[in-house]
């Protein structure tokens, strides 16, 4: 496996200066930007929509990871592809055809990426590993930062990164919630090739030095 992707969540940055907080992002070396996207029905808050990832979008080529946690994510997905997200994120959960929106995200030629809750096991997305470029695995339930990780939810990450071995698959695995300096080594042990991190990012003193220890001892 290569180096880690560390992908910072805006959803623990200050909502009144997202500007300021892809700059922070930028300068601490991480690689990826994740847009968290709630619409107060899949989860139990709300964020914001696609003239974020649009206006930001201005300010440079820095990839930008969004994570749908809407329901009928069909409705808005063409509208982020618009906007300039790299990859597009949905939930099983949310999606009945989740097989013919997969294949509209790879189609528009970004990353097809698809999540799953705790509570929904990873056997649930067999079928449709093969059009999947990433699979997101929660490991808090969605709707806020600051949650501690669901020990359980990284042996999904291993039962995934086992499945793509066996079938030879190459979709990226990325684990969202609870994940800071004491639980990364863990998720990078179960295969995991992204990390997302809100709160721990945004409180640390020192983003480059939290970003080169993240990313664990290989690569200091
Ligand atoms: C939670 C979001 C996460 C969140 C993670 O619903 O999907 O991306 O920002 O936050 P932390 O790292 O604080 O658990
Ligand atoms: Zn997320």
């Amino acid at each position: 496996m290569g180096k880690t992707i560390i992908a910072p969540s805006m959803l623990s940055a200050d909502f009144a200066d997202f500007g300021g907080a892809l700059t922070l992002i930028e300068d601490s070396g991480a690689d990826w930007i994740h847009l968290d996207v709630m619409d107060g029905q899949f989860v139990p808050n709300l964020t914001f929509g696609p003239k974020l990832v649009k206006d930001l979008r201005r300010r440079g080529s820095a990839f930008f990871d969004v994570h749908l946690m809407v329901q009928t994510p069909e409705r808005i997905v063409p509208d982020f592809i618009a906007a300039g997200a790299d990859s597009v994120t949905f939930h099983l959960e949310a999606a009945i055809h989740s097989h013919r929106l997969l294949q509209t995200i790879r189609g528009a030629g970004k990353k097809a990426g698809i999540s799953i809750v705790p509570s929904t096991p990873a056997a649930t997305l067999s079928e449709v590993l093969p059009y999947a470029d990433l699979v997101l695995v929660m490991t808090v339930n969605p709707g806020f930062g600051g949650q501690e990780l669901i020990p359980e939810c990284l042996e999904k990450a291993r039962t995934l990164s086992d499945e793509r071995k066996k079938r030879g698959l190459n979709f990226l695995i990325s684990v969202d919630g609870g994940i800071h300096e004491e639980t990364a080594p863990a998720a990078i042990a179960c295969g995991v090739d992204v990390l997302v991190t809100g709160s721990a990012f945004f409180d640390a003193p020192d983003k480059k030095a939290f970003v080169q220890r993240l990313r664990g001892k290989d690569y200091l």
